[in-house]
């Protein structure tokens, strides 16, 4: 008898499966909100895994604000190193920018962008250290800077015009400029995000790396003009990560 019960259990168990087969139950919010978990999506552009892992492993990160998630690939990988109990603020509006409304591949993806980001932190099974802030970059840091009282790491990689980079070098530069946190973000391939970091880096007196397609700013020492120079065609080249 408690066998045939036992095998009741179990059938009614795969029927639940069945009928429910990807339900976000017993998740944080807003990742319990998801009506059906979607088949995990890869799609980004984050090649900046190798300096990211760098500066994680050469200073004890526990609180990430990432500017710009899209499907989450930079966001996972950021939030699989940080320290224990650390968390991420993945700040966006999964609306896309201007670029991805130019682009047919990408432009079909935006009506279901932020449920696939959720599925995609469900599946890496990070939902407990990834916070999604599902709003403009400057009215999450209006948000955040009541809720978070000091950030190690910013990760810019939202809006790419020069404009957009600038507002938002600027309005997150508070969270760490006081704790030595670190700067940085993606496409220093992109002039228009060289030309805002450049300016920003001047101003603010900073010192600025960068390499392959990342760059990232610290407080440390003045920002030394000697150590970069321009070529002829106004590239700029600065000292190298080691
Ligand atoms: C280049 S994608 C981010 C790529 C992502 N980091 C990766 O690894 O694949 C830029 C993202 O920034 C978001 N975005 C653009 N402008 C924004 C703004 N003003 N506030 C918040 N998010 C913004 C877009 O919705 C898009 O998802």
């Amino acid at each position: 008898m408690k066998r045939k019960l036992n095998c009741l259990f179990v059938i009614n168990l795969l029927i639940f499966a069945q009928v429910f087969p990807k339900k976000a139950i017993d998740l944080p919010s807003p990742y319990c909100d998801l009506k059906e978990v979607l088949p995990f999506n890869g799609h980004g552009w984050y090649t900046n895994g190798v300096w990211i892992e760098k500066l994680m492993k050469q200073n004890k990160i526990y609180t990430v604000i990432e500017v710009g998630s899209w499907l989450g690939a930079s966001t996972r990988h950021i939030a699989s190193l940080l320290q224990a109990n650390g968390k991420l603020y993945a700040v966006d509006t999964w609306e896309g920018s201007v670029e991805h409304y130019e682009n047919q591949e990408w432009k079909k993806m935006l009506p279901t962008l932020y449920e696939q980001f959720l599925s995609n932190i469900v599946h890496a099974q990070l939902t407990d250290r990834i916070i999604p802030v599902k709003s403009t970059s400057i009215n999450a840091a209006l948000d955040l800077k009541n809720q978070i009282n000091k950030v190690d790491l910013i990760f810019i990689d939202a809006g790419h015009d020069t404009e957009s980079v600038l507002n938002d070098l600027v309005i997150y530069w508070p969270f760490v400029q006081n704790n030595e946190g670190v700067l940085c973000g993606d496409d220093w391939y992109w002039e228009s995000v060289r030309k805002a970091v450049i300016i920003f880096a001047k101003n603010y007196k900073l010192t600025l790396y960068a390499d392959d397609n990342f760059w990232f700013l610290k407080k440390e020492d003045d920002f030394n003009l000697k150590s970069f120079k321009t070529s002829s065609n106004d590239v700029w080249i600065f000292d190298r990560l080691q």
